[in-house]
């Protein structure tokens, strides 16, 4: 009999991957195709949703062509997404709109109103931000009421996949997890936070786990695709949960840092332990009985970019002219909020700041000061994660940004954590969404699957330095309040 193989599916902003893997976890190989997001208005942000379809099928016939016995065995899918997404179906699943992407703040002042409304908070066990998807179905049922009554159901991005796929309406516990419309603790839809914003639980997808079959891949796309037998759909996974399971970031304890477009620090949990006023995210692991916290700043290497673009530089060049060992704080200080901020501020409209530029500093120095400033902006995700009860004793590091050895060492020594880096290979959302078809499929149990990946080095936080970031950070918190003040800092 020829061994089952399973895809692991990660739709991004900015494309969709697919890597099909043995039951074992060892990669037969991967592909991707391009999605891309549109901005008609400021803070909008929206993709069609017949991208991610035609990115699957593209990403499923190249997979083809490269290895075609191994697909013809596929067992199981998994998918991880971007979060909260509205995608808007009417009763005939028909698209009535672009789909309203997690970092659209068009529906910033909706996010304010329900979350100031009472039991919001303690039902999610989360700050309604004003990326989640409750607030944009507010905005839709003000702005666009036509559209807002003929919603018969609102999909989260890979869940809509799923409905192309297997014919279902189906989510998963992560990913809804992050709507405004689940009660976190229970893992259920909540009906009061539904009724608060004027929806109603059968416009919701069934829920199912993470690692629980959510449907079959329908007929006509196994001939498509030239796959011989039946194929399980598991309930996958939100992009970091999926992440989570491709690190093995399970137990109490253990988490990531990721220094991607955004930044992400996260503690794994075997408990609810909600607390919103940190603006910790909690949500539900993708499998049952855990869950997960984390801290989300909204720009971590982006703020390296948006330095790039304006020296006239790339962000490679601009790191790679740093030395590889952190020196200590630099005397310009960096405040990253350029796309506003989630953990700890919640706040839309605040922006990011130079402070202390010398008129001999040079492009190394504010290098230098963008990375700090993304360092201590974790290190406040670090101090609210423990305000949860959250604890973390050494931290995996992922994402683009750790190809920067001075920023490694200088995050490790800001945060006084050790950072471990994976060794090359697969250990990212895709290969998590590939490890929950797995489980779905039953092959193997969890605790076999999401293991950790093997480790190539730890860097450890600089004790000689310790003093001086620690100053640092106490002069950046000093500048928020500052920053706050509108009326002092911002035209208009
Ligand atoms: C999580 C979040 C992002 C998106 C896009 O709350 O907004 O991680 O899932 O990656």
């Amino acid at each position: 009999m020829t061994e089952a193989v399973y895809l692991g599916v990660d739709l991004g902003t900015s494309g969709l991957r697919g890597l099909l893997v043995r039951e074992n976890g060892n990669v037969i190989g991967s592909a991707e195709a391009a999605c891309s997001a549109r901005h008609p208005q400021f803070g909008w942000s929206e993709q069609d949703p017949a991208q991610w379809l035609a990115a699957f099928d593209a990403v499923m016939q190249k997979l083809r062509a490269a290895h075609p016995k191994e697909l013809a065995a596929l067992g199981g899918i998994g998918l991880s997404g971007h979060m909260h997404g509205a995608t808007l179906l009417d009763s005939a699943d028909t698209v009535l709109r672009p789909c309203i992407l997690w970092n659209d703040t068009r529906a910033s002042q909706q996010a304010a109103m329900l979350d100031a409304m009472p039991d919001m908070r303690a039902i999610t066990g989360n700050i309604v931000f004003p990326g989640f998807t409750a607030p944009k179905l507010m905005w839709v049922e003000a702005h666009e009421p036509e559209i807002f009554a003929k919603t018969a159901k609102v999909l989260l991005p890979k869940d809509y996949l799923r409905l192309w796929l297997t014919g279902e309406h189906v989510s998963d516990m992560s990913d809804s997890a992050g709507t405004s419309w689940m009660d976190v603790g229970a893992r259920a839809w909540s009906d009061k936070a539904l009724e608060l914003t004027h929806m109603r639980a059968e416009q919701m997808p069934r829920l199912v786990e993470g690692s629980a079959a959510g449907g079959m891949l329908r007929a006509e796309l196994r001939g498509n695709w030239g796959i011989s037998g039946p194929v399980v759909v598991a309930g996958g996974a939100g992009d970091n949960a999926a992440a989570a399971c491709g690190a093995g970031c399970f137990a109490e304890g253990s988490g990531f840092v990721s220094l991607g477009t955004s930044g992400v620090l996260l503690a794994a949990r075997d408990q609810f332990a909600p607390d919103a006023a940190t603006a910790v995210h909690t949500f539900c692991h993708a499998v049952p009985a855990r869950w997960y916290q984390m801290g989300v700043i909204l720009a971590a290497t982006d703020c390296l970019n948006w330095l790039a673009r304006n020296l006239g530089r790339s962000a490679g060049d601009l790191a790679t002219a740093l030395p590889d060992a952190a020196n200590g704080p630099g005397n310009v200080m960096f405040l990253p909020y350029l796309s506003g901020e989630r953990t700890p501020h919640n706040n839309a409209q605040l922006r990011g700041a130079l402070v202390g530029l010398d008129v001999a500093d040079t492009p190394e120095q504010l290098t230098q000061a963008v990375m700090e400033g993304v360092c201590y902006a974790l290190r406040d995700s670090l101090e609210a994660l423990f305000v949860t009860g959250a604890r973390l004793n050494q931290v995996l590091a992922v994402g683009g940004g750790t190809r920067s050895r001075f920023w490694l060492e200088t995050l490790a020594s800001t945060l006084g954590l050790p950072l471990s880096l994976p060794a090359g290979g697969e250990f990212g959302a895709a290969l998590g969404a590939a490890r929950l078809a797995i489980a779905a499929s039953g092959a193997a149990g969890l605790d076999e699957i999401m293991q950790t990946p093997p480790i190539a080095e730890t860097i450890d936080p600089r004790a000689d330095l310790a003093e001086r970031y620690a100053a640092g950070y106490a002069r950046y918190r000093a500048l928020y309040p500052a920053l706050s003040d509108d009326s002092a800092l911002r035209a208009g």
